[in-house]
């Protein structure tokens, strides 16, 4: 192709402008995050333990929360995150723990783990315990509940509310199945 020096220098100006404007648009993104549960452990359903009557008497369960930030050119603000843990007796899901992850600021497409333990209350671990020694799976539904915004240049966009849950199924190890990230939605 024969082009003038000035409509090459033209060309560049136009690509150059295109691909700002671009990104300027995709800085007004509000998309949530994908949240996760990338792992979970409830020591006292590890039927591999010699001393079960004192895992038993652990009432902790251990978690990984993953939160990912979608968007390339957005920060995003989180108020504190509360989640829920209810285990499945019987017909219905029995809350059984409270954690609450404190605000954070989340930077551009970065993904953030939030691991630690939460303690349990009223937790049926005998029929757990007996469900995992079947060889059946315990299952634990985590509810994750808070309000997010994205930053965008000085400010914050409306706030989002956020309300999404998972199942995650424990064996007799007292680990999550497969080792394999559970999608909250
Ligand atoms: C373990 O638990 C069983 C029943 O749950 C009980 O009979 C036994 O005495 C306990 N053993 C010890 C060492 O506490
Ligand atoms: C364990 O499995 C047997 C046979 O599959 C069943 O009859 C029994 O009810 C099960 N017990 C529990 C606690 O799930
Ligand atoms: C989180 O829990 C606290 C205390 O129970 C409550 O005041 C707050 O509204 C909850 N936040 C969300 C987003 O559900």
């Amino acid at each position: 192709m024969c082009m003038s020096e000035e409509a090459k220098l033209l060309c560049r100006w136009l690509i150059a402008i295109t691909i700002i404007f671009i990104c300027f648009c995709l800085s007004f993104q509000n998309h949530k995050p994908k949240c996760y549960i990338a792992d979970l452990y409830v020591p006292a359903l590890n039927t591999y333990t010699k001393y079960s009557n004192n895992t038993r008497a652990n009432t902790f369960i251990f978690f990984d929360l993953k939160l990912e930030n979608v968007m390339p050119f957005n920060g995003l603000r989180y108020d504190n995150v509360n989640l829920t843990f209810s285990y499945n007796y019987g017909a219905h899901f029995l809350p059984i723990a409270h954690y609450t992850v404190h605000g954070f600021y989340q930077g551009m497409a970065k993904t953030a783990h939030k691991r630690d333990v939460t303690n349990t209350h009223g937790f049926p671990w005998v029929d757990a315990f007996d469900t995992v020694s079947n060889g059946s799976m315990a299952v634990f539904r985590v509810e994750l509940s808070a309000k997010v915004r994205s930053k965008q240049y000085f400010w914050y966009a409306t706030k989002h509310r956020l309300t999404v849950q998972g199942d995650m199924e424990v064996g007799s190890s007292g680990l999550g199945e497969h080792h394999r990230a559970i999608r909250l939605k």
